[in-house]
């Protein structure tokens, strides 16, 4: 028997110490959840991704009656990022949520395993690290590549 102890890493900022495109990125993914549909959780996520030709693309969490076909605010981002620029390297994806009293979390929000797992293909897509900045009120996590949110993570190359 062996025990394996994946080896990630992450950084913990205060907004003030990033650099002024990664506050802009986090204060585009704050204001997107201005336009998230939540009326079942009233938890409103944003996300807002920025690509290698200087556009930001935004998404917000989308729920429905029926649960499950709702979607989350990275998927809704990226999706569209994938979809209206296949052929551009997405570089880095930033999520702020607010919770049922329309306050911004003060700790970060972390994506949901069906998220990490689209951050992962577009990261493979993209053939380049995809960094995530995930916003709290009282600090930002900065996490420089999706390995290490989702370790032992399922591939291609599984199959
Ligand atoms: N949600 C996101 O949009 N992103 C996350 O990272 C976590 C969860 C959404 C899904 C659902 O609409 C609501 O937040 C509560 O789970």
């Amino acid at each position: 028997m062996k025990t394996i102890k994946p080896d990630i890493t992450y950084h913990l900022f205060d907004y003030e110490e990033l650099s002024e495109e990664d506050q802009r990125l986090i204060d585009a993914a704050k204001k997107a959840t201005y336009q998230s549909y939540a009326p079942y959780s009233h938890f409103m996520v944003g996300a807002a991704a920025k690509l290698a030709n200087g556009e930001i693309v935004c998404g917000s969490n989308q729920e429905n009656a029926a649960y499950p076909s709702g979607t989350c605010a990275e998927r809704t981002s990226l999706f569209y990022a994938n979809s209206t620029y296949p052929d551009v390297v997405v570089e880095t994806i930033a999520i702020a949520a607010r919770n049922k009293h329309g306050v911004f979390t003060p700790h970060p929000t972390a994506p949901c395993g069906a998220c990490r797992q689209v951050m992962l293909e577009t990261q493979w897509r993209n053939k380049k690290p995809l960094r995530t900045l995930l916003y709290g009120e009282e600090g930002v996590i900065v996490v420089d590549k999706v390995e290490d949110l989702l370790p032992l993570c399922f591939n291609a190359s599984s199959m």
